[in-house]
């Protein structure tokens, strides 16, 4: 063995390995990686290989969902993962959410994930978006696929999750202050995640304030910029994150990459991130983030300049010609109170 290695073991041995996976801890002393795998978009054919891949690297974080289509060949890594010895099933932290044609059967949308998954519990569930469609659509056609979304009600199906020991915790995803604000003045069990689009373009300073306020931790979708979105959400000469030229001057100045950069500044202010990689070399870059990129003030002030409020996943896909639903009222920005009080 080499002296260099030797150096490192005894280093591990104190706990002392330079830039340890940094973790948000919740009230119950469970711990979730501040940076896991995202898998929308990751082929079935290929996320078994990634996920896998991923888990040999180190991470013990993965993001998935039903509607990613992919939970059965996820659940095929991590089964294979957790026989050979890899990892323990109690060392990764696996989130899933519910979809909208499923509030009014969440317990029954859950097992299949978990079945899918081949897990007895998952470590996070979330309400994937503040939207209700009928049971069996994936995405609507028209008005007559979509209903009015009970928060409250799919709030009470989420707590029984947790009381079914089938989930850990329980949060949601793409809520405005809002609709958090109505779950949080009536609730068994408390949302402790907000899974939302959060990149420097995208900052939403006044909806993460508020989450940390109430003791829940956000996880930042799309830190990258989702260059792999369907064309169909994709407006042509949008704005590219990561190619931005204050990105690209700050990962010069720092020493690192576009996606290093916009990944750590998530993390530094305590958000999770989950960038999606299928990629044998990416998947390694983006683990080794917390460790190896640092931004000082002055590259954290040239970043947090720069929000234009531009939102890749923007939601329009739900606002249907005379649904309940338009772009305004799913994000409540326009007169929200707490945004006006800061
Ligand atoms: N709750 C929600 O409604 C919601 C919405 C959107 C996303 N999410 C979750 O968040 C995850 C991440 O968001 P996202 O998938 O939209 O997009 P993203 O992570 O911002 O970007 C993914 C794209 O970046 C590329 N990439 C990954 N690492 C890179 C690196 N180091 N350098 C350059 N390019 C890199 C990927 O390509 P390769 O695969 O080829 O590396 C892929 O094309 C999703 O996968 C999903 O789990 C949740």
């Amino acid at each position: 063995m080499l002296r260099s290695e030797i150096f490192v073991l005894v280093l591990a041995w104190l706990g002392l390995v330079v830039g340890e996976m940094p973790t948000h801890k919740f009230k119950n002393g469970d711990e979730m990686p501040l940076l896991g795998l995202g898998t929308w978009k990751s082929e079935p054919d290929e996320v078994k290989t990634a996920v896998k891949e991923a888990i040999k690297l180190g991470y013990r974080h993965i993001d998935c969902a039903a509607i990613y289509g992919n939970e059965k060949e996820v659940g095929e890594a991590l089964a294979e993962s957790f026989n050979e010895g890899i990892v323990k099933r109690e060392d990764m932290w696996i989130t899933s959410k519910v979809w909208n044609d499923s509030h009014e059967q969440v317990s029954t949308a859950l097992k299949k994930t978990l079945a899918d998954l081949q897990l007895d519990y998952v470590d996070l569930y979330l309400i994937h978006w503040p939207i209700s469609l009928k049971n069996g659509v994936s995405f609507p056609q028209d008005k007559h696929d979509m209903f009015h979304f009970d928060g409250e009600r799919t709030w009470k199906a989420m707590e029984s999750t947790v009381d079914m020991g089938l989930a850990r915790h329980i949060g949601v995803s793409n809520f405005s202050t809002h609709k958090l604000g109505r779950i949080l003045a009536n609730y068994r069990i408390k949302p402790e995640v907000n899974q939302v689009e959060r990149h420097p373009y995208l900052q939403q300073q006044h909806l993460v304030q508020f989450c940390r306020m109430n003791g829940i931790l956000v996880t930042n979708y799309s830190s990258l910029g989702s260059g792999d979105r369907p064309a169909a959400f994709k407006p042509e000469g949008e704005p590219v994150l990561l190619e931005d030229a204050t990105v690209k001057e700050v990962a010069a100045a720092v020493g690192a990459t576009p996606a290093g950069v916009l990944l750590k500044w998530g993390i530094q202010q305590g958000s999770a991130v989950i960038p999606k990689s299928v990629n044998p070399e990416r998947l390694k870059q983006n683990l080794e983030v917390p460790e190896t990129v640092h931004l000082d003030d002055a590259a954290m002030e040239k970043l947090n300049a720069m929000d234009i409020h531009r939102r890749y996943v923007d939601g329009a896909f739900w606002a249907l010609a005379g649904s309940a639903y338009t772009v305004e009222t799913l994000w409540d920005e326009v007169g929200d109170p707490f945004q006006e009080e800061l």
